[in-house]
């Protein structure tokens, strides 16, 4: 297949699975050689519309998308080294090209954007009953804290978690006003700096795809049952970049259940992500 045809096949086949224009708009720039590329195949559908307007209103997002892609390639391809400290180091650079984007890309680095997709997260998470005034959270791997912000308002206390120094500092920024948000940075092996069952929901959004190309994510599920209460939450957010849908759902499930979770639930609730939301509960 030639590569003008490759790039009208992502087109044709996100229009056909309903993909939002944010989602087929970060597809497209990733599988593209040139920007004038993107252009071409969103013209070349009539049905490609609102992902060709979001495109024309977003002129950065090319540079955006391909930044945090050089350094987040570098990265997965490095095979040296502490794992955890080079995803820490990672995070870094890439917050220097876009905070936004490195926190989800199909952001395109857009502010509205990323708020908006959070506020699906955090409207799936009240629609489960999993936010309450009494509710401590534990935000792994909060980034900059664009969830954690939402949740502060909604449950008593949000503590968010962080192996990168620079995305903590985004956080804290926009913490200020929040007296029941606090941020820290994170060793990023274990939830050790947790007390035994002190939260009612640890939230792993798009973190533990780090996690588990670490070696470490059956350890946080682990741990994260014991850091919670009885009749608490895990709700994992993504679990592996794999590509490999029922290697994740075997994988995940197995680490949930050697944990001593009760069997949960796995979908895919929202329009502007594809994130797949696995929901386990702690029993009482
Ligand atoms: C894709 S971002 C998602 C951030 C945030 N959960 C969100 O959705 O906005 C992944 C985050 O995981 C963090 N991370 C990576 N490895 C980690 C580890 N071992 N422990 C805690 N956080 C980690 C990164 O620094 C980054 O902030």
């Amino acid at each position: 297949m030639s590569a003008e045809a490759r790039l009208r096949h992502i087109v044709a086949t996100g229009l056909d699975e309903g993909l939002s224009p944010p989602l087929l708009l970060m597809r497209l720039i990733i599988a593209a050689e040139h920007e004038t590329d993107v252009e071409a195949a969103l013209t070349a559908d009539p049905r490609a519309g609102a992902p060709l307007r979001l495109w024309r209103e977003r002129p950065g997002a090319w540079d955006v998308v391909r930044g945090v892609l050089d350094h987040a390639d570098h990265a997965a391809t490095a095979e040296a080294g502490d794992p955890v400290r080079r995803w820490a180091e990672t995070f870094d650079r890439v917050a220097s090209v876009s905070p936004e984007a490195a926190v989800a890309l199909y952001s395109l680095g857009d502010a509205a954007l990323l708020e908006a997709a959070g506020g699906e997260i955090v409207g799936w998470l009240d629609s489960r009953g999993l936010l309450d005034p009494a509710t401590t959270v534990i935000d792994l791997g909060c980034g900059m804290g664009r969830v954690a912000r939402l949740l502060a308002p909604r449950v008593d206390a949000v503590l968010g978690l962080d192996v990168s120094r620079r995305l903590l500092r985004h956080a804290r920024a926009v913490a200020q006003d929040a007296p029941n948000l606090l941020f820290a940075l994170h060793a990023g092996r274990d939830l050790a700096c947790v007390r035994d069952g002190a939260a009612d929901l640890v939230l792993a959004v798009d973190v533990m795809p780090y996690l588990v190309s670490a070696g470490l994510a059956a350890a946080h599920v682990a741990d994260a049952f014991r850091a919670l209460r009885p009749g608490g939450a895990l709700v994992v957010m993504n679990w592996s970049y794999r590509g490999d849908p029922d290697l994740d759902l075997q994988e995940a499930e197995a680490a949930a259940a050697a944990a001593g979770f009760t069997r949960g639930a796995c979908v895919r609730p929202f329009s502007l992500w594809d994130g797949r939301v696995f929901h386990w509960a702690r029993p009482r």
